[in-house]
């Protein structure tokens, strides 16, 4: 039976891989990369740069999977997502075929850590439920952003007792949640924070954690917006791409067993 591995390999500082992600990359036969269309180079580049690093010999085939195109500006966005996740799982199923013969180790690296909006797990569930192609997957956690992003700021994501909410910018356009006082927001290109009523709430913003490029901000989100705002224009305007993550956190949580 093959075996496939999805590997965590952080969030942008390639010295937080685990030891256990560096086994695995070394157990390979074949490393699928997929060439995600309009993905900034310098995230390949990090990739490529794990593999220099972390790839003890140099015996390891790279295989490249075209990804599927995704169609953004589809209104209905849950649609479209399914469908693009069924595409890449035609283009991953004929690679995997293909490439990895019985008994075989392949594997695939992703940023930050797997269980976070990150589709490869569910794009290969989609793989092995054709029924067509038998394989073992094996999940090797990592350093995600949100993590890298406490580190960085030296705080704790909850309050004592508190419960704390992982959510999008698409999300959190409706409104700050109403049953947790502290919230991660990924995937927020229109900073979202600053439409908020943000009289009570705090944010700690990072971004390109982990790189030489890495920017932090904290403060209340009425004083710190702007600059928050200016910041990323300016990055983007420099690097062409931006990742960022970022904490709001209710000053005076209503939740919170301390508050
Ligand atoms: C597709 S998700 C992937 C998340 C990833 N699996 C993780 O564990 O961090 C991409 C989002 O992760 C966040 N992100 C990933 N890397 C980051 C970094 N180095 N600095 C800040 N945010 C990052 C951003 O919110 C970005 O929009």
């Amino acid at each position: 039976v093959r075996h496939l591995a999805v590997i965590g390999i952080g969030a942008g500082d390639p010295d937080q891989i685990t030891l256990q992600a560096v086994a695995a990359l070394n157990r390979l036969d074949v490393l699928f990369v997929v060439d995600k269309p309009g993905e900034a180079a310098e995230l390949s580049r990090f990739r490529d740069e794990i593999r220099r690093r972390h790839l003890a010999r140099g015996g390891v085939e790279v295989v490249r999977i075209r990804d599927a195109a995704r169609d953004r500006a589809a209104s209905a966005y849950g649609d479209a997502v399914k469908f693009w996740r069924a595409e890449r799982a035609r283009a991953w199923e004929r690679a995997i075929g293909a490439e990895l013969g019985d008994g075989d180790r392949g594997g695939f690296l992703v940023w930050g850590d797997p269980a976070l909006y990150d589709g490869t797990i569910s794009v290969l569930e989609r793989v092995r439920a054709g029924g067509r192609l038998r394989f073992e997957l094996e999940v090797i956690p990592g350093v995600s952003s949100v993590h890298a992003l406490a580190a960085r700021h030296g705080i704790a994501l909850n309050r004592i007792g508190g419960a704390v909410q992982i959510t999008t910018g698409r999300r959190l356009r409706a409104g700050m949640p109403t049953d947790a006082d502290d919230v991660v927001v990924m995937l927020d290109p229109s900073c979202t924070f600053a439409e908020l009523a943000h009289d009570d709430l705090d944010i700690y913003w990072g971004a390109y954690l982990g790189t030489p490029d890495e920017l932090l901000v904290a403060g209340p989100v009425a004083e710190v917006a702007d600059e928050i705002r200016r910041l990323r224009r300016e990055a983007r305007t420099r690097k062409g791409w931006v990742m960022d993550t970022y904490l709001l956190r209710r000053r005076h949580g209503r939740r919170s067993v301390d508050a």
